[in-house]
């Protein structure tokens, strides 16, 4: 389970809770997050609890969909990104009903069967065993209650106006990167994990799994936030692909985004698509053993019969 190997920095020194840019990432994409929410129809007054909430960026859309009667437990393993969300939340209409502990997704500190929903976004690319860590979380909701599962997946990524072969290498270098980096003592990542989580969630016991696209499209002239987004997904391929890329690649691939001329994102016919996952799926708590008392139905066999069976 991720508990034992949890992810603080990235190979780049880029912090899972670099603020600055999970921030910009949050607001570059704020049309689909708010679909992505809305979508799930999460009832007013529900308990949420938002897993790996990082600097709390989607409690406000949270505490929209519950409302004035609804609570938020937000948990994170890192200190530094709990702070910011208690920072952010202080002066919000919904600052009394939100809470923010330090824990990890395997070990939620909340009870047996009390959340309506745990919410998870982009946290499950850093579990090595998702399935397992979604069967740990899933006693912590109600009979009915819902796990709802957010990640990317770089195979839906597409930038339209970059040679299609420079763009596979880079992005089969990156696969090809985090399939071996444990081996090579770094942290687990999947960036390919959006498409596998209706399976894990379907492994972990989940029932009534539905999983959501939300195709995120942006072209000429981008948005600054959005720019900023991609700069740093631009850079985080090179630096930890670097391994099985060539210095030429590498080269070329920079050029395109940050070389005055020849950069893409400034060209008329820029298009750029990527597609995220929203999947959840329904927790049934056990049901309690019922015994019935069959042995008062059942024949009394004589005590010199039984005997005489074992004799024969
Ligand atoms: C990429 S950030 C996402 C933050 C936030 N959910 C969002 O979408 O903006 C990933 C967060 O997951 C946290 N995290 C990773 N593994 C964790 C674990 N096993 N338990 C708790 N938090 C974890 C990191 O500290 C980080 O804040």
């Amino acid at each position: 389970m991720a508990v034992d190997n949890v992810v603080h920095v990235n190979e780049c020194g880029l912090p899972l809770n670099a603020i600055e840019w999970l921030v910009t990432h949050h607001e570059s994409k704020a049309f689909e997050r708010e679909c992505m929410i809305r979508d799930q129809h999460i009832a007013q007054g529900s308990f949420v609890v938002d897993a790996g909430c990082g600097p709390g960026l989607w409690t406000s859309l949270l505490a929209q969909a519950i409302g004035p009667e609804g609570s938020i437990l937000g948990i994170d393993i890192s200190t530094e990104a709990l702070v910011t969300a208690q920072k952010r939340s202080a002066h919000a209409w919904y600052r009394n009903q939100v809470q923010y502990k330090r824990a990890v997704l395997e070990q939620l500190p909340v009870d047996h069967g009390a959340a309506d929903i745990i919410f998870s976004a982009n946290v499950s690319q850093y579990l090595d065993d998702p399935a397992a860590t979604f069967a740990a979380m899933g006693p912590h909701l109600k009979d009915g209650g819902r796990l709802i599962v957010k990640d990317i997946d770089f195979g839906t990524m597409r930038f339209h106006n970059i040679d299609p072969a420079l763009q596979a290498r880079v992005f089969q270098a990156r696969e090809r990167w985090e399939q071996v980096r444990v081996e090579q003592g770094y942290a687990f990542e999947d960036s390919w994990v959006g498409s596998k989580l209706a399976g894990y969630l379907r492994a972990a016991g989940f029932t009534n799994v539905q999983e959501h696209m939300y195709r995120v499209r942006r072209k000429n002239p981008l948005p600054a936030n959005f720019r900023y987004y991609l700069l740093g997904i631009a850079e985080w391929f090179t630096c930890e692909g670097a391994p099985f890329l060539s210095g030429e690649d590498i080269t070329n691939w920079l050029q395109c985004f940050f070389d005055e001329q020849q950069n893409v994102l400034d060209k008329e016919n820029f298009l750029y698509e990527e597609t995220e996952f929203v999947v959840s799926g329904m927790w049934s708590a056990p049901q309690t053993r019922r015994y019935f008392e069959f042995y008062q139905e059942l024949p009394l066999v004589p005590e010199r019969e039984v005997l005489l069976a074992v004799v024969e």
